[in-house]
């Protein structure tokens, strides 16, 4: 050894070159790549959190609860309240060094016939799934424009299959791979690639947190809406588990040429495929008895 350090490589083959004059913390901050996870505190977001540090990455979460992980830097912010999303992008991209992504997780979703839905939670529903998203892009893309970077949206196999009496979910995905698509071909001449990630049913927490209209509110839909909710409860816990669609994530993070979109795990590529192939009454009829509708 000539005392001289060497160049790492880290897990994307990238070389890591050393700062003359730092200790070796604050240079491994400065050269790692940062990605800031909307929606990291947990399942997905979560997972994909502790994918990235594995490979290396400075991770920071933006959401209402923080992330348990040690080496995530949280950022407080309510997405359905006023601009703090943007405030907490902003304080983040002005500070670090190295901003590379945006991977956007939040997701929120309910049960409720669309003829008696409210219009305060479709209206909620569509600010965290997808003019949340929205309003992450525009506030990151000028600090991503000096050096290029990644944005990945995290959509839903819902957003070519629709679910009765959460059609609002459905199209609020639906719009979001569109936003992807048309947000790269407007910023790929600036090197940022966007691409949705398109998850089928996932075990998460997700299931749970979903607002289902009581028997009341459902009135003559409550045995329909009620076997529905059953049959997608079933389908996301007996789903992916959500490390990988982590996986899935983090490996669009490291590569050049990144796809328009993805679906996480063979069955879900294939349902995928099976639909740009078949008619699209057979497609939505298969559709409709997967979830027992
Ligand atoms: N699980 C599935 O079956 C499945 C399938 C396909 C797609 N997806 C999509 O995958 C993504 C992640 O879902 P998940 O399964 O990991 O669910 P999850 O565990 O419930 O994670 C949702 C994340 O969104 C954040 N979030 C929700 N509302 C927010 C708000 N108002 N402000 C700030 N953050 C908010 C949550 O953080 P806080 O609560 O701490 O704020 C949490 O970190 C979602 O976009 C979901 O639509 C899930």
């Amino acid at each position: 050894m000539n005392g001289m350090e060497t160049p790492r490589i880290n897990e994307d083959k990238q070389a890591v070159l050393p700062v003359q004059g730092e200790d070796a913390t604050v240079r491994a901050e400065k050269v790692r790549k940062t990605v800031i996870i909307v929606g990291g505190s947990s399942g997905i977001g979560y997972e994909t959190a502790l994918k990235l540090i594995g490979r290396n990455y400075n991770v920071v979460n933006i959401s209402r609860t923080p992330c348990p992980l040690e080496r995530v830097k949280n950022y407080a912010a309510d997405i359905t309240v006023g601009a703090t999303l943007e405030k907490a992008i902003q304080t983040v991209a002005e500070k670090a060094a190295n901003l590379y992504a945006l991977v956007y997780c939040a997701g929120f979703s309910m049960a409720a016939p669309l003829e008696y839905a409210e219009s305060k939670d479709y209206r909620y529903l569509f600010e965290v799934n997808y003019f949340g998203a929205l309003r992450a892009i525009k506030t990151i893309v000028p600090f991503l424009k000096k050096k290029g970077g990644r944005i990945i949206l995290v959509s839903s196999m819902a957003s070519v299959f629709p679910i009765a009496f959460d059609c609002f979910y459905s199209s609020s995905k639906a719009a979001l791979d569109m936003l992807a698509k048309g947000a790269d071909l407007e910023l790929a001449p600036f090197n940022i690639r966007v691409t949705s990630v398109q998850p089928g049913g996932t075990s998460t927490s997700f299931t749970f947190k979903r607002k289902v209209y009581g028997e009341e509110e459902n009135r003559e839909y409550s045995h329909r809406l009620h076997k529905a909710t059953a049959a997608l409860a079933n389908m996301e816990q007996g789903g992916l588990n959500a490390g990988e669609v982590a996986s899935c994530i983090a490996n669009i993070l490291a590569m050049k040429r990144p796809p328009y979109s993805l679906q996480c795990g063979k069955r879900n590529k294939l349902y995928s495929v099976a639909h740009r192939l078949l008619p699209e009454n057979i497609s939505l009829f298969l559709n409709k008895k997967a979830y027992n509708q």
